[in-house]
This record gives C-alpha cells, structure tokens and sequence, in this order.
C-alpha cells in the first residue's frame, strides 16, 4: 500500500528491516523540512510567529498521541528519546522509588534488552527479583503462564506487546486485567506493536507505555512514555534542567512544573516530535487495524510460498504479526543476510537484542524478515526467488 509514499523505493530495493526501522513517508520528511526551513524556533520560550507555529506544532502532536493510544489525557504523554529511553525512566524514575528489596518483577525471556538490562541494574542497585514467564513450545506464552508465575511479592509484569524476534503478540488486554485485579504494575513495550496494530492504553489498564516514533514511520531521536497521570506524578525526572522547573534559588529551593513538562528538560526532539505527529496522522488516516489485517495477510503469503522452499528452518510460523525469523539449514544468519544483500534484500540477521531467546530457541542468531504496509507480493516473490536458489549462496557470500 502506498508506496509512492516512500522515496526510498525509488531504488531497486525490497525493504523487509521494519522491526529494526521503517521508510519515511514525504509528509513526515515535508513536516521535518518546514520546521528546519520555515518556522525554526525553541519551544515554550518565545513570542514570535514562528515560535508560536512551532508551539502549535508541538503541543498538537501530544494530542495526537493521545488519541492514537487512547489514553485519558495529552498531560499522560512524555516524548523521550525512544522506547529505551521510556522504559529507563520508568525503572529508574518510578520504581527505583517504589520498589523494595525481594518485590518480585516478571520479564520473558524473548524481551529485548531494553527490557531487560535496565531491570537488571535495578536488580543490582536494590535487590528486587526478575522472574521470567515460561515460554511454550512456539516460544509465546498462554495467560495461564502468566498466572502460574505471579506469587504474592509480584509487583510489577514488564513485557512487550509483539516480541521482536518471534513477534508472538501478547493478550495485553487480558494480562492488564490480571495486573489490575491483584495490583500488580503493567509495563509494555509497544515498540513492535504500536506501529502495527491498534492498541488501547486505558483498554488493556496499561500503567506505562513505550514506543518509539523511527518504527512507526517517524523520525530517530524520538519516542514516547505513556503513563497514568497519578504514576507520572509520583515519578522523579531523571534530567534536570531549562522548561522543566517553575523556579530555583540559592537557597537550593526549587520547584518542577507538572507531568509531562518536569520530564522534558532542556530543548526536545523538535522537529522530530512534528514528524512524528505526522507519521501518526498517517497511520490513523488508513487505520491501524487495516495495517494490521495486510500485514497479517502478507505473513500469510511469505509462509505458504517459503515452506515450499526444503531447507529453511522457520521459528515462528503461527504469530500474527509480519514478523519472520529463519535460517537456511547449514548457513550462519548473517551471511544470509550479506547473501539476501547481494540482491538488495534488506533484512536483519543474529540475534536481535534479545539474547536470552536462545535458551528456548536453540539458536543463537537467526535472519528476521519484518514486514510492513509498503511491502507487497512482488517484495516476497523476490524474496523466494533468491532463496530457491541457496545453493549458490557461497559462491555469492565468499
Ligand atoms: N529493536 C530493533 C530491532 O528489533 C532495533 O531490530
């Protein structure tokens, strides 16, 4: 769909690197240019037109979040730097306060590491307990896994929505509920869903929400920390600085504005903020859950066509989502990945950040082909035609 949208497939390439970042459209970078071109200014500082576009700019595209995310208010909505910066301010800024020595947190072993490193320096700091979830045969896991691994010292369940690697999607929807019911946190990290699906922060009583805008068409350099306001009133910033503060004096008194504003110090992502308004008006005018249902039908097509293909070995045929990981039997991921290359197949290959999954996997790396909506039949059909012909793969690599 729409793929005069985006430039970059002008070139003779088929892009499947989705899950790692997506093309641009023209209107994202058109937004971006403007800024850069037309209204340059700071934000929340000044009193010219241009300031005062750029303020607009800004403000509104808080308001678009909200109602992508369909959370209670804009003032829930803090840009970061990405989703690894969201998840670090949650840890380190809400429950590096909240949480005590042997209160239990549950992870999955398929988490990316920016689900996971910052627990564990946590773990480091305070003594609190990372338990993992069980993963199936099919590497998800049923919300009956979920229940079997809460105890009474479970505070907190921090996972992602789709895994990156298995793109297994979670029932967030369901295990929200569980969090609720018994008092437990409920963090997702929405990086690989919310570009994909539609997904409801107050529907799935979600209590912090992670994503970054370069997965979901926007610009690098800019994502999002949904939180429920009486949790981001009770969490601390982790920069101090310029916007964030009403007043300081020299008798070291100070007072921070209210949420989102105490967690933006300094001058933000800017033009990366208004791109990503952008991005999302995109993706809200052809509708999430059109996204998803021909994301869903491509996977569909890729797996009918590759299990004709005898030597690949596919991890995760069954997850609904466009995410693939395989391996060509006897060849090491990446130099399927240089082979796929030679015919200007992006993919990504090893081990995805998420270097735990080989202790249910078996293996250490595997090729990911992750698709998205400007992907179509053709990019597939390019795709088998290269692997048909494996055989020759290192006369081509070597
Ligand atoms: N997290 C990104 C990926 O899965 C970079 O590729």
């Amino acid at each position: 769909m729409h793929r005069e949208d985006f430039l970059m497939l002008d070139s003779d390439i088929v892009y499947f690197d989705n899950g790692a970042t997506t093309l641009k459209p023209k209107c994202v970078v058109e937004a971006m240019d403007k800024y850069y071109t037309v209204h340059t200014s700071n934000i929340h500082r000044g009193d010219y037109d241009a300031a005062i576009v750029t303020n607009r700019l800004y403000d509104e595209t808080r308001d678009i979040v909200k109602e992508f995310i369909n959370c209670n208010n804009s003032s829930e909505v803090v840009f970061t730097s990405g989703a690894t910066m969201s998840i670090n301010m949650v840890v380190f800024g809400y429950m590096k306060k909240h949480l005590k020595k042997d209160d239990e947190v549950l992870l999955t072993k398929s988490e990316h590491a920016s689900n996971v490193l910052p627990w564990m320096k946590l773990s480091e700091e305070i003594g609190i307990v990372i338990k993992y979830i069980d993963l199936d045969d099919d590497y998800s896991f049923t919300v009956e896994n979920v229940r079997k691994s809460i105890s009474d010292k479970t505070k907190v369940i921090s996972i992602a929505h789709v895994t990156n690697v298995i793109g297994d999607v979670r029932d967030i929807y369901t295990i929200g509920k569980i969090c609720r019911e018994k008092n437990i946190l409920f963090c997702v990290d929405g990086a690989q869903s919310v570009p994909h699906m539609k997904v409801d922060f107050k529907a799935a009583n979600i209590d912090f929400l992670s994503f970054s805008g370069h997965k979901m068409l926007g610009p690098t350099g800019v994502g999002v920390l949904v939180g429920r306001e009486e949790l981001l009133n009770d969490m601390e910033p982790l920069f101090y600085g310029g916007g964030m503060n009403s007043y300081f004096e020299a008798d070291n008194s100070y007072e921070l504005k209210k949420t989102p504003t105490k967690f933006e110090a300094g001058t933000p992502p800017i033009a990366e903020v208004i791109g990503l308004g952008e991005a999302i008006k995109y993706l809200m005018k052809i509708g999430m859950d059109k996204v998803h249902q021909y994301e869903k039908e491509l996977k569909k097509y890729l797996i009918s066509e590759l299990e004709k293909i005898p030597n690949l070995i596919l991890y995760n045929k069954n997850s609904d989502c466009g995410i693939l990981a395989f391996n060509i039997e006897g060849v090491f991921a990446q130099e399927t990945s240089i082979y796929l290359n030679h015919y200007h197949i992006c993919v990504r290959a090893g081990n995805h950040c998420t270097k735990m999954l080989k202790d249910n996997l078996g293996v250490k790396n595997t090729v990911r082909v992750s698709m998205y909506l400007y992907n179509n039949k053709d990019d597939i059909d390019r795709l088998i035609d290269v692997l048909k012909n494996s055989k020759d793969i290192f006369k081509v690599v070597l």
